[in-house]
């Protein structure tokens, strides 16, 4: 039976809840192909720093560097909200990026059709948008050096640097000019050129990557018309490229598309095989214990870890189809509900998801 190690970082709030839902989905997927997953749950975030005064503690990096792949639920809690920056559970997400060098973060945006009119847009421009922003995850201003607060010219001056290696845009330019290749061999990369030397650099150096994929048309947006453009005509895109900052924004902007940010996963690439998955929403402490919040974006990143991590496109799409099926035929948590549906618990989704695929 072939095995599978999953590192298990549930982390804080409800991400114990949306982790459960997608471990119950792949153990039928388990099942169902005779394949053994195994998972080892760590701690990360708020939970972490309560046990070991670190939201990222060394044996949390050692189970997950030692995993075939490793699945995260959310992290953060108001009530750490007083902790100094370093401590904070947010860290712990840029720490475990940063140390496992997961630099290709891919955010797809798909407006599924069972749900279109939960999206704020019109239908006409939103139905259809299949969008897949690869968002570069460990460099930029998020992690450039010189940074901080202090005293100049007689008050406080804060700084960062927004900062790229063409090694760094090299890379990630490639994942994504890879992803475009399987699919519709299109790709818009997002910069600031007009403005910034480091996107006039990143632009120099996808316009080079670009050579080596000669099928994908490659346009360039300025990320000040790109976060219009999403809005105005979202099916315009297919690969949206950029770096780590424009990400960040334009992938929170893109994932309202679909209606609910409960409903889109996320995956984390390093060049080493490993990588991590984890929704794009966060740990909902206030929905803690309710059994309200919507598993589907955890397992959907499930799906993707399918995908990425063990190549199994089959199984994959058996996922994503299952969790069609479940919207198809009505069943609806309350971030999703909508008159004459199903409403059901989290625990309850992944029943249903987990059904359809024994089924
Ligand atoms: C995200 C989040 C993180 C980020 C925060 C929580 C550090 O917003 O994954 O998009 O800014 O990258
Ligand atoms: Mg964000």
């Amino acid at each position: 039976m072939t095995k599978y190690n999953i590192a298990l970082l549930a982390g804080d709030g409800t991400g114990k809840e949306v982790t459960d839902e997608a471990v119950k989905v792949l153990n039928a997927v388990g099942e169902k192909y005779s394949i053994d997953f195994d998972f080892e749950p760590a701690l990360i975030g708020g939970c972490a720093y309560d046990v070991h005064k670190t939201p990222l503690p060394q044996e949390t990096l050692d189970i997950a560097k030692k995993s075939d792949a490793v699945l995260l639920g959310a992290v953060g809690d108001w009530k750490y909200d007083t902790l100094p920056p370093e401590v904070r559970p947010e860290r712990a997400l840029l720490g475990i990026r940063k140390e496992l060098n997961l630099f290709a973060n891919l955010r797809p945006a798909i407006v599924y059709p069972e749900l279109t009119q939960l999206s704020p847009l019109k239908e006409e421009y939103v139905s259809g948008t299949d969008i897949l922003i690869v968002r570069e995850l460990t460099g930029d201003v998020y992690f450039g050096t010189p940074k901080g607060i202090e005293e100049k010219n007689g008050e406080k001056f804060g700084y960062n640097n927004m900062c790229y290696f063409e090694s760094e845009i090299r890379r990630i330019a490639h994942v994504a000019f890879q992803v475009a290749m399987q699919r519709n061999k299109k790709l818009c990369s997002v910069d600031k050129a007009n403005v910034l030397d480091v996107s006039r650099l990143w632009r120099e150096i996808v316009a080079d990557v670009s050579k080596e994929y000669p099928e994908v048309e490659l346009s360039n947006m300025y990320v000040d018309n790109a976060a219009m453009q999403i809005i105005r005509n979202p099916k315009q895109f297919d690969v949206v490229l950029t770096g780590n900052i424009f990400g960040d924004i334009l992938s929170d902007e893109a994932s309202m598309l679909s209606g609910s940010l409960g409903l889109l996963p996320s995956a984390s690439l390093s060049d080493n095989n490993l990588a991590m998955y984890e929704p794009i929403h966060g740990s909902a402490p206030d929905l803690k214990g309710q059994n309200v919040v919507n598993p589907i974006a955890t397992i959907l990143s499930a799906a993707m870890m399918l995908k990425y991590s063990f190549k199994m496109d089959v199984q994959s799409d058996e996922i994503t189809m299952a969790v069609r099926k479940a919207l198809k035929d009505g069943y609806r948590t309350a971030d999703i509900m909508q008159n004459g549906m199903q409403k059901v618990g989290t625990s309850q989704m992944g029943d249903v998801i987990k059904s359809n695929i024994l089924a």
